[in-house]
C-alpha cells in the first residue's frame, strides 16, 4: 500500500493561522514579536531563503527586518551589529543565514548571538539544553520534523530512527530530538560502512545529506516512516529530495515531499521560536 503523503506545507498553514492569534495578542500587550535575518553576500540559494523567511514572517505579523551586507564585511563589523541587535528590546530573534564567507568564523558569531534570541537553536548554551532535555529554542528543521511526526500521531517511543547525516543544523540535533521522544537512534554518514544494512533497519528514517536520490524504495523497511529533508536542484533545475519518491513511497506508511515538506516547517518554527522569545520578555 503506498504512504500517506506528509505535507509540510499544509500543516504550517494551520501552525501559521494559531500564529497569526498569539501575535495578535501580544500586540494587545503591546510588544510586536521582531525578527532580524543577517545575509552576508550574494548566494542566491540563501537569498531565496532568507526571502522566504520573511514572507512568512510579515503574514503572521511579525515585524521582520532583513540586513543585507556584502561579501567584504569583517568578522568585527558583523560582531558589532550583532551587539546592537542583542541590546535592542524591539528584536526578539536574530538569525545570521549560514554559511559565511570563509574569513568569518561562524562558531564566533553562533556564540556572539544572546542564547535568548538565538530563534536558530544553534548557540552552545542552546544545545545544552537541548541535550539535557530541558526547555529552549530547539533549531528549526529538526524541530519541524518532530512536529510533522506528531501532527500524524507518529509513534517515537521505543521506535528505530536512524538519522542518515550529521550535520549541526539538521543531523545532530535532529537524532537528539528523537532520543529526547526516547527512540533508540543511530547516525549514519560517509564514513558508515554498509549503510543500507541500517537503513534497511529505520522504522523512521530521517535523510539529510544533500544528495539526489540518495535514498530509493530498495533501502528502507516496509512500513517504514521517511523524511526527507533534501533540498537539492537537479539538471533540469527542479526541485528534489535525497529520497527516490516514487519507489520509497510505495514501501512506507508516510512520507514527506519535495517540495512542500519539510522546507516549510523550518520556517514555520523559525515563526514559532520568535513568538517564544517575545512572549517569554512578557514574563
Ligand atoms: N542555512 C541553512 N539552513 C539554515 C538555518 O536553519 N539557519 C541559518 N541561520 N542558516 C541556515
Amino acid at each position: 500500500m503506498a504512504a500517506e503523503v506528509i505535507y509540510g506545507k499544509t500543516l504550517s498553514e494551520n501552525l501559521r493561522q494559531e500564529m497569526k492569534e498569539q501575535v495578535e495578542k501580544l500586540k494587545q500587550h503591546g510588544v510586536t514579536p521582531g525578527l532580524t535575518v543577517i545575509i552576508i553576500g550574494n548566494d542566491p540559494a540563501s537569498i531565496s531563503y532568507v526571502r522566504g523567511k520573511q514572507r512568512a514572517s510579515d503574514v503572521v505579523g511579525i515585524d521582520s527586518k532583513l540586513i543585507e551586507m556584502d561579501n567584504t564585511t569583517s568578522q568585527s563589523e558583523l560582531l558589532e551589529l550583532i551587539k546592537k541587535l542583542n541590546n535592542d528590546p524591539k528584536t526578539h530573534g536574530i538569525l545570521v543565514q549560514l554559511p559565511l564567507p570563509d574569513h568569518i568564523d561562524e562558531q564566533v558569531i553562533i556564540e556572539a548571538i544572546h542564547p535568548t534570541k538565538d530563534v536558530d537553536g544553534f548557540h552552545p548554551i542552546n544545545i545544552g539544553k537541548m541535550m539535557t532535555g530541558k526547555e529552549t529554542f530547539f533549531p528549526c528543521t529538526p524541530y519541524g520534523i518532530i512536529t510533522m511526526l506528531k501532527s500524524k500521531n507518529i509513534q517515537i517511543e521505543g521506535k528505530h530512527a536512524v538519522v542518515v547525516g550529521r550535520s549541526n543544523i539538521v543531523g545532530k540535533p535532529v537524532g537528539q530530538l528523537l532520543l529526547n521522544e526516547n527512540a533508540t537512534v543511530t547516525y549514519i554518514h560517509s564514513k558508515t560502512k554498509n549503510f543500507r544494512h541500517f537503513t534497511k533497519q529505520a522504522d523512521i528514517l530521517v535523510v539529510a545529506v544533500g544528495k539526489e536520490h540518495f535514498i530509493s524504495g530498495e533501502d528502507i523497511k516496509a512500513g517504514a516512516v521517511v523524511i526527507d529533508v533534501g533540498i537539492n536542484r537537479n539538471a533540469e533545475g527542479k526541485l528534489t529530495g535525497d529520497v527516490e519518491f516514487e519507489s520509497a513511497k510505495e514501501k512506507a506508511s508516510y512520507i514527506t515531499p519535495v517540495p512542500k515538506g519539510v522546507g516549510p516547517m523550518t520556517i514555520t518554527m523559525l515563526l514559532h521560536n520568535t513568538i517564544k522569545s517575545a512572549q517569554a520578555g512578557l514574563k
